[in-house]
């Protein structure tokens, strides 16, 4: 589904350079959306995160009458592996900033499948008020890779190598990063009434681009957002 390029789009995009001032204003992005009333979050993991996580849990932020979702997890990899999403989440925010309920795909799950339309089905019971976004140097969302329909909603994807390679810094080695994860589709991201999307560094430059000035195609699943009416875009990048 190729859509024109001429499309208007409601992107609020700023430039800040100096990291510390550009997270300084993504934590200030989450908490203005927690004093107008958010509830329900949508999560993200990934090294783009953490030094939001680091603000979040060093500020006064409550969000213990709050519901989180995260957008995904492998499939395969132990809970308790310090690399699984839930542990990353523990690690980073929900040991000290937990929430009423935390919400993350089931990567031990028998049936994987059976597990991503149980997320699916939360998801559709759930307003999401805010939903936290990095991307990939293929442009995926979540990890909804290049080609994924943008009408998706939670599924079971296999990863792309390129993805593989990105996270391998976080594993021993390539081998031991999981080949498979459950996602949050296109669509489910697409419902939340605010998103917050994270773009840091040179890798990120040709995905970003494509978003802020390439055409709105499934081949890069970020260019989505260009249709959403309320997204803010933090980048260190001058595009
Ligand atoms: P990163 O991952 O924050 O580790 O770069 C982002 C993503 O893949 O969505």
């Amino acid at each position: 589904m190729e859509m024109s390029n001429h499309i208007k789009t409601a992107l609020k995009v700023e430039t800040i350079i100096d990291l510390d001032t550009l997270y300084d204003r993504a934590f200030n992005v989450l908490k203005e959306a927690v004093h107008n009333g958010s509830k329900n979050f949508g999560l993200a993991t990934g090294g783009t995160m953490l030094p939001l996580y680091e603000r979040i849990r060093n500020s006064e932020l409550d969000f213990t009458q709050c519901e989180s979702v995260n957008l995904d997890e492998y499939v395969g990899l132990p809970k308790a592996h310090p690399e699984s999403y839930i542990s990353f989440m523990k690690q980073q925010l929900f040991n000290e900033k937990p929430f009423k309920k935390s919400n993350l795909p089931n990567g031990e799950a028998q049936d994987p499948h059976e597990e991503a339309a149980r997320y699916e089905a939360l998801l559709q019971k759930m307003k999401l008020d805010f939903q936290l976004l990095g991307i990939g140097e293929n442009g995926h969302i979540g990890f909804n890779e290049p080609g994924t329909a943008f009408d998706s909603e939670t599924h079971v994807v296999e990863l792309e190598e390129s993805t593989r390679i990105a996270n391998a810094r976080f594993f021993n080695s390539l081998d031991e990063v999981p080949t498979k994860a459950i996602t949050m589709g296109i669509s489910s991201i697409m419902r939340a009434e605010q998103i917050l999307l994270i773009a840091v560094g040179e890798k990120k430059r040709t995905a970003l681009e494509a978003l802020l000035k390439g055409e709105v195609t499934e081949e890069i699943p970020v260019t989505i957002l260009k249709k959403h009416p309320n997204v803010t875009v933090l980048t260190d990048l001058v595009i």
